[in-house]
């Protein structure tokens, strides 16, 4: 029987899905680079948006691509090629690929930081792979708007995904300023009028709080 590849010409048998992460959205993870860490390879480099940033931090990153888009990035398949040595590992993997890198950063055994949708805590293999190795949640206040050629605007929730010798299994809220949340409003049952009209009929107008409409105002 021939083998019918269902990937076929889509984002997923490609799987280069190039989107760059806003430099709002990488500041909340600096608290949580481990202690004693120098080295850290980002194996999705892509234009550089997160190795910029940790190098301005001081760290020495090690920049992989498997579809390079600078020069100073090292060809590098992370599903499949060894990974150089290194003290963590940060990424922003292509999505349609996520579970894959998730279970590649696992076996690599060294703490890691990735940026994905929410999504991520679906499916029994994903749900088992995060209580294996006991992995935290860094939750954002808002969407994280990527920038890719298709715009920048996305109907998904993303957060990060950390392997971490201190926090495990726990979920952390973002240390960055945001809008306060709006206050929830509470819907008033609709009540008929309590006021009778012209011919002394029942006023059916409804009324959002109190008891007369605006025509039998007491
Ligand atoms: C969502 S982009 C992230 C780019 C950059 N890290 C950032 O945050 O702006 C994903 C990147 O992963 C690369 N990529 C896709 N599959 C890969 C693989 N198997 N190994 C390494 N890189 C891969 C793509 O070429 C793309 O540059």
């Amino acid at each position: 029987m021939t083998q019918v590849n269902k990937w076929k010409g889509n984002r997923r048998e490609i799987g280069e899905d190039f989107f760059a992460t806003p430099k709002s959205a990488i500041l909340p993870i600096k608290p949580y680079i481990p202690e004693g860490v120098k080295t850290i390879l980002e194996p999705t480099h892509g234009e550089g948006a997160i190795s910029d940033l940790l190098e301005e931090w001081g760290y020495t990153v090690i920049k992989q691509d498997k579809y390079p888009k600078t020069d100073d990035t090292i060809e590098a398949d992370f599903l499949t090629d060894d990974i150089p040595e290194c003290d963590m590992i940060i990424f922003n993997p292509p999505f349609c690929l996520k579970t894959e890198f998730l279970q590649r950063a696992c076996e690599s055994g060294k703490p890691f930081i990735f940026i994905c949708p929410i999504t991520i805590q679906e499916t029994n293999k994903r749900f088992h792979l995060f209580r294996e190795h006991e992995l935290t949640i860094l939750n954002l206040p808002n969407r994280t708007n990527y920038m890719g050629s298709k715009g920048n605007k996305v109907f998904f929730h993303s957060v990060w995904v950390l392997k971490h010798p201190e926090y495990k299994n726990n979920i952390l809220y973002a240390e960055m300023e945001s809008k306060p949340a709006k206050p929830v409003k509470v819907k008033v049952e609709a009540t008929v009028c309590k006021g009778f009209n012209k011919k002394g009929k029942p006023c059916q107008n409804k009324v959002k709080c109190g008891e007369f409409c605006f025509l039998h105002k007491p």
